[in-house]
């Protein structure tokens, strides 16, 4: 037998895995939550941190989805209508450039987040449990694997509370084949099951603005999870979802400064005008994110969203560089053909080695970034326009260059790869 606790009572979960469902009332905190009882649950049940005394009182239940019951009733209240402490916010991807700042976001706003984590998380899982615990302060942190759905659920029963609103920024951190299909598909549609499980009316995912033009496997898996989604939302009155497509991000046009700052050349492909993009920052996409939590008028929509200001070429981006670091602009141009020669090398070496396949995979990913522009492809006129991307925010690229000169890269480090 298990014993869980949660904002309406206590489940006691028999052999038979019947439920019954006790309420009581408490405010007596608790901060480390690790009970089980049952010699008949599946994987070790993962201790949950709560940053917050979690209290406990006599609420109104939503109606719970479970995989086995379809017929899912309709929540007969919103969310929206609560205070922020009272909405639970669970966040999967929780320890990424984005997610962490997202929860920071959420915490500052006063919702009642839960962030998942890997007890090893960050690039390279450099992060211990307790470094996690320090940059994911003011959230109920659950150490949990999001990749084995069983186990991810076991978690959460174990959490007790019901959701309100899943927030996904879970994504691949290599970029490679499988590694996409499992995280960017699988993983993130596990954190939709388990979170309407729970009873979570709203999901807020966290996209790419690229996935408009999908020619590489990351794209595709993400795309396969946004048509899911929406269905869910067609298929299921009460359900609602924020589909978020940011263009480019700081960390991404990041890599170069250095390189500028010690002397070296700017490299670009072609003229350096193939493409732009319209940076938004950390902090300026996760406070677009949070919008995303409770505003109405972002509900069952594609959001497409960039920084402010114009778009910008990888040629204007250099521009900034140089005049930031006091130099005369010099500029390496890279013909683009080098990159279709070396993916043609690399498809077909694949065909012969098939380990090879991720190699292909990340040659493409580079050709991708270095011609296409991240802002809305307009239907009408098959081109990319920057007046039809939306801005947001506060930040520009040009005082981040200026930070990172000043204070290095730090909190800017790519992911597994080089590309994203
Ligand atoms: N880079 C850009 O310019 C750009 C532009 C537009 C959109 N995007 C999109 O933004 C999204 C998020 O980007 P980001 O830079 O914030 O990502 P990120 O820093 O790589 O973070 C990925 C998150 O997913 C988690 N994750 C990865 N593999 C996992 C696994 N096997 N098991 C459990 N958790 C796993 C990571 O957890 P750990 O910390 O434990 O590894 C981390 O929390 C991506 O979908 C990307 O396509 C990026």
């Amino acid at each position: 037998m298990s014993l869980c606790f949660s904002s309406n009572g206590f489940l006691l979960h028999s052999k038979k895995r019947q439920r019954i469902k006790t309420c009581f009332s408490s405010q007596s905190p608790i901060t480390q939550i690790q009970v089980n009882l049952s010699p008949f649950t599946p994987s070790p049940i993962p201790p949950l941190y709560l940053s917050e005394p979690l209290k406990f009182s006599r609420k109104r239940v939503c109606s719970i989805r479970n995989s086995t019951t379809p017929d899912v009733q309709t929540i007969p209240f919103s969310f929206r209508n609560k205070n922020p402490k009272d909405i639970n916010v669970l966040v999967v991807g929780s320890t990424g450039y984005i997610g962490n700042f997202v929860v920071r976001e959420l915490v500052n706003r006063g919702f009642n987040v839960i962030a998942i984590a890997r007890e090893k998380s960050g690039i390279k899982g450099r992060n211990s449990t307790e470094e996690t615990l320090d940059k994911l302060k003011g959230a109920n942190v659950c150490f949990s694997d999001v990749t084995h759905l069983d186990s991810f659920e076991n978690s959460l029963k174990n959490f007790g509370s019901s959701i309100d609103v899943v927030v996904s920024c879970l994504a691949s951190r290599s970029g490679g084949v499988k590694d996409s299909w499992k995280i960017d598909y699988e993983a993130t549609k596990n954190s939709l099951i388990a979170g309407r499980n729970r009873g979570a009316s709203h999901f807020v995912l966290l996209s790419a603005i690229c996935v408009q033009k999908p020619l590489l496997e990351f794209q595709h898996a993400k795309l396969k999870f946004e048509a899911e989604l929406m269905k869910e939302a067609e298929n299921f009155n009460g359900f609602t979802y924020s589909i978020v497509r940011p263009t480019a991000f700081f960390k991404s046009l990041a890599g170069q400064v250095e390189l500028v700052k010690d002397g070296k050349p700017y490299v670009m492909f072609g003229d350096g005008k193939l493409c732009s993009c319209k940076p938004i920052s950390e902090q300026d996409l996760a406070s677009f994110i949070a919008d995303c939590v409770i505003s109405e008028d972002k509900i069952n929509q594609v959001l497409p969203i960039g920084g402010p200001g114009k778009a910008l070429t990888p040629s204007e981006q250099g521009e900034i560089l140089f005049r930031l670091v006091g130099r005369e602009p010099k500029f390496l141009k890279v013909p683009i053909g080098i990159m279709d020669f070396a993916i043609g090398v690399l498809d077909f070496l694949v065909k012969i080695f098939p380990s090879m396949e991720d190699a292909a995979e990340f040659g493409k990913i580079g050709r991708y970034y270095a011609a296409e522009s991240m802002l809305v492809l307009d239907p009408e006129t098959g081109e990319y326009s920057a007046e039809k991307t939306p801005s947001y925010g506060k930040d520009t690229l040009e005082d981040f260059f200026e930070r990172v000169l000043r204070e290095g890269m730090t909190g800017q480090e790519l992911g597994e790869q080089t590309i994203f």
